[in-house]
């Protein structure tokens, strides 16, 4: 659906080491490969490299691989269409999708714009004219002046049934599309069907993605008297998925980045006063309950989260329920608990932005907040009291995947409650045999480790021929046919490189499938262990190509056993000639050898 040549250019202007430094800050040069610790499994040794001149990655510890296309796709979770839609981005290139009929990306794209010119048409309502004055009004006197309002592209749905609907009509999108977004609601009117506008009179913010685009919309009621939701927020749809997002993201990202650390607030409002204030790594949860997938998008890009809660009894249990998430996920977790009835927002204006800061900056460690929680409900003098505690604290402490982690929690466990390291880490290993896996992490790990394993050998010969082609192409190009290699991906490139030197590899990366690309992408890495200082290339293609033959001999005469469709004179001939062949393999390599491979793979073997 993409033009080839589209691609051919997304991927001319990308540069890999670039964009995996962007998502990986860590990334630094060794040599001539650049090394970070592996976003796609946990280690503490980087075993992830990005080679600059070939332009691929390739992880030696679980073996994931590719280009940028694929980088985007494994780490953004994403397909190839929209990993490609995504660097394009990047780099300013816009695509013309080919075919008349849209796919799924193609609808994905229509309902992009369609957000992007809803959010545009609510902003300019509530900037222009009569319709938004009172809009205006009740963000005045909310305190957001009209940079801010800009900036969040905040706007206005009009207070009609039709208004948005209407407008969307003329422009050339279709209900259909408009139901898709969420954005129309389906009314039943004495059996005939129409539709509605979702939003109407009501304040509008965009929702938009990590990358900015426009997703979602959250609709604030303006007039207390009036009845209805507080707020109205876009359904589940193929672009919006509540869950996922976090307001305030593609604004935040880079503060985040910068400080290694993300503040959760819960309202749109908050997060909007708190970069207004200055205090720009700051996301909103939406008042929904957050949830593994947030954790692990902010753990693409912070070590820290603090999560900034009401005072009551729903922000508390809020709190210990995101706690457990971050904390599995392997982020520190700290935690502010507002003055009584306050929000970000009404603190910050009242007191300033200094006043959440000093909050933040003296907000107590996830274990502190659950041992405080306890102290004010349970009597921390009791056994009974003191054992719930220690339970609780147990299995928060069971969720940190992190060892190191894990003991420094015991100890600041063991001081608080009083109780010896050693009886609290001697719990939490008979609570862990009893429960091996927290339950939340069985059902979502946070990182899913999943180690592709290869044909060793057959790998070893493509790095030879990668690495050592013009020294190794004739002899596996007169004496192993490829069909002597088991692994589909590794034969595959075998018939490839036979007839086209190693560069077109890399180049036409992503034709391939995923098994084949992280093949590839680990051959060509640079850390070759095949090749030793005393052995040479030549030497060593001429051991596999022994080693392969040997294989496939091995195999032909286990299925001469099993053959009954051939005389028994005919299986004694064959068996025979494959033992001599044997015989002459083990001598290693030599003129009778290369005369016995030259003969067989003229001579059609299968009778
Ligand atoms: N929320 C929601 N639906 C509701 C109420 C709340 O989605 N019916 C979400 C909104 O994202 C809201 C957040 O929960 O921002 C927090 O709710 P609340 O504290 O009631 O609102 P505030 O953010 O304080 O909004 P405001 O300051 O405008 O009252
Ligand atoms: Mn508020």
């Amino acid at each position: 659906m993409i033009p080839k040549e589209t691609i051919e250019e997304i991927r001319a202007r990308c540069d890999i080491v670039e964009l995996v430094g962007a998502y990986l800050p860590e990334l630094r040069r060794r040599g001539s490969t650049y090394k970070c610790r592996c976003p796609f499994h946990q280690e503490k040794t980087p075993s992830f490299t990005v080679n600059d001149a070939r332009q691929i990655f390739h992880c030696f510890g679980c073996n994931a691989g590719g280009d940028v296309f694929r980088f985007v796709m494994d780490y953004e979770k994403v397909d190839f269409v929209t990993a490609v839609s995504m660097l394009a981005e990047r780099v300013g290139v816009e695509i013309k999708y080919e075919g008349g009929s849209p796919g799924q990306s193609g609808n994905k794209d229509a309902l992009y714009k369609l957000h992007a010119d809803a959010a545009a048409f609510y902003h300019r309502l509530l900037l222009e004219g009569t319709e938004g004055a009172e809009a205006r009004r009740y963000l005045e006197e909310r305190d957001l002046p009209v940079e801010v309002i800009k900036e969040f592209q905040i706007g206005v749905a009009p207070n009609e049934w039709e208004g948005l609907l209407n407008r969307a009509l003329k422009k050339g999108y279709t209900t259909e599309q408009l139901e898709a977004a969420g954005l129309v609601v389906p009314s039943d009117r004495g059996g005939q069907v129409g539709f509605y506008d979702r939003f109407r009179n009501r304040i509008m913010f965009p929702i938009c993605d990590q990358m900015g685009r426009v997703i979602g919309f959250s609709g604030r009621i303006m007039n207390k008297a009036e009845k209805g939701a507080k707020y109205v927020n876009s359904p589940e749809t193929l672009l919006f998925r509540k869950n996922r997002v976090l307001y305030a993201f593609d604004k935040a990202r880079k503060a985040i980045v910068d400080s290694r650390q993300a503040i959760v607030v819960e309202g749109q409002i908050d997060a909007i006063r708190c970069h207004q204030a200055g205090l720009s790594n700051v996301v909103a949860s939406q008042g929904t309950a957050l949830t593994e997938n947030h954790a692990r998008l902010i753990k693409r890009y912070a070590d820290e989260v603090v999560l900034v809660l009401d005072a009551d009894a729903a922000g508390l249990k809020a709190a210990l329920a995101s706690s457990e998430i971050f904390i599995a996920s392997e982020l520190s977790v700290r935690v502010v608990t507002l003055p009584e009835k306050e929000d970000p927002d009404s603190l910050i204006r009242k007191r300033g932005a200094e006043a959440l800061t000093e909050l933040v900056k003296d907000a107590v460690g996830a274990l502190d907040f659950l041992i405080d929680a306890f102290g004010r409900q349970e009597d921390m003098k009791s056994e009974a009291g003191r054992m719930r505690a220690v339970q609780a604290v147990l299995n928060l402490i069971n969720l940190c995947p992190s060892a190191a982690r894990r003991d420094q929690m015991i100890h600041t466990a063991a001081d608080r409650l009083n109780i010896s390291p050693l009886a609290l880490s001697q719990d939490l290993r008979r609570a862990k045999k009893r429960k091996p896996v927290a339950r939340k992490e069985e059902e979502t790990p946070p990182v899913p480790v999943e180690k592709k394993s290869y044909p060793k050998q057959e790998t070893a010969l493509l790095e030879l021929l990668v690495h050592y082609y013009h020294d190794v192409h004739p002899f596996v190009h007169d004496y192993l046919p490829p069909g002597h290699l088991t692994d589909p991906a590794c034969r595959q490139l075998v018939e490839i490189l036979m007839l086209d030197p190693p560069e077109t590899l890399s180049g036409d990366l992503h034709d391939f499938s995923e098994e084949t690309q992280r093949i590839i992408s680990r051959v060509m890495a640079e850390e070759s262990k095949t090749i030793d200082s005393e052995t040479s290339a030549v030497e060593l293609v001429q051991r596999y190509i022994l080693l392969f033959w040997k294989r496939h001999l091995e195999q032909e005469q286990a299925n001469l056993a099993q053959r009954t469709d051939i005389s028994n004179e005919k299986r004694f001939q064959e068996s025979t000639r494959i033992r001599q062949d044997l015989y002459t393999l083990s001598k290693g390599w030599n003129s009778a050898t290369t005369a016995m491979l030259g003969l067989r793979l003229h001579t059609d073997v299968d009778f």
